[in-house]
């Protein structure tokens, strides 16, 4: 208790989260710096309300009924979330930059014979175009510098398959929309929209609390 709590307020509150933050080339130092505690994002809080209120529920009840063969989850985290896709998809791969979460997540979930867990960036980890038939990236594209965001959105858009399906959540941010934290440099508005965008992506669902957005991207390109 007393040491969960020193590591949180070591983890806060030091320059040296500054120095690891200011720094995109470091951010896999600065991710394995922040999972130090486990659960750094209260995803578990979330996960207690009540069935179907907390936002993960809601944005996977988009998918009304949908399976996968083959889903991909990006900055999974501790896999905290991976149950969510290992349910719907004969297989899962899912993967995060801080090596110490991935760690976890393959220990919290090494029941589950359908997912696959890799270290990796978002931007430079490998996967063939049209890889997964759903795709699921939910509080993580906030983080990148904006002149980032549109090579990110075209390397996420690529890993969908024909006729599949992209799921994003996201927090909303004062600096971007009405609502929201001020966090960040920009939130769900510029995300999703930059999504939303691209040619060939039709919105299935598109959901705002006061706080986070869920949107349901379909790709409605044809399979060759
Ligand atoms: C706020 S957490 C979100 C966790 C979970 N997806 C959720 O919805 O609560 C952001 C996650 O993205 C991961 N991450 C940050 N930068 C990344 C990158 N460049 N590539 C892959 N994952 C990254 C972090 O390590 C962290 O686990």
């Amino acid at each position: 208790m007393i040491r969960s709590a020193f590591l949180h307020r070591l983890i806060n509150h030091t320059p040296l989260r500054k120095l690891l933050k200011d720094n995109q080339y470091v951010s896999r130092a600065y991710f394995n710096y922040v999972y130090l505690t486990s659960d750094p994002y209260q995803i578990s809080k979330e996960l207690s309300k009540e069935p179907g209120t907390n936002k993960y529920d809601q944005a996977f009840a988009l998918l009304n009924g949908y399976h996968a063969n083959n889903a991909l989850e990006i900055g999974c985290g501790e896999g905290l979330l991976t149950h969510y896709l290992a349910e719907i998809s004969d297989q899962v791969t899912a993967f995060d930059i801080s090596d110490l979460a991935i760690q976890r997540a393959q220990k919290a979930n090494d029941n589950a014979t359908n997912i696959r867990y890799l270290q990796g960036d978002v931007r430079a980890i490998e996967f063939a175009t049209g890889e997964f038939d759903l795709v699921f990236c939910s509080e993580l594209l906030s983080y990148f510098p904006k002149e980032q965001l549109s090579d990110i959105v075209e390397r996420i858009i690529a890993w969908v398959a024909p006729q599949s399906y992209l799921l994003l959540v996201h927090h909303r941010c004062q600096n971007d929309d009405d609502m929201g934290l001020a966090l960040k440099e920009f939130g769900a508005r510029t995300i999703h929209n930059t999504f939303i965008e691209c040619s060939g992506f039709v919105t299935e669902g598109d959901e705002l609390s006061p706080w986070y957005r869920l949107t349901l991207l379909h790709n409605t390109a044809q399979t060759r």
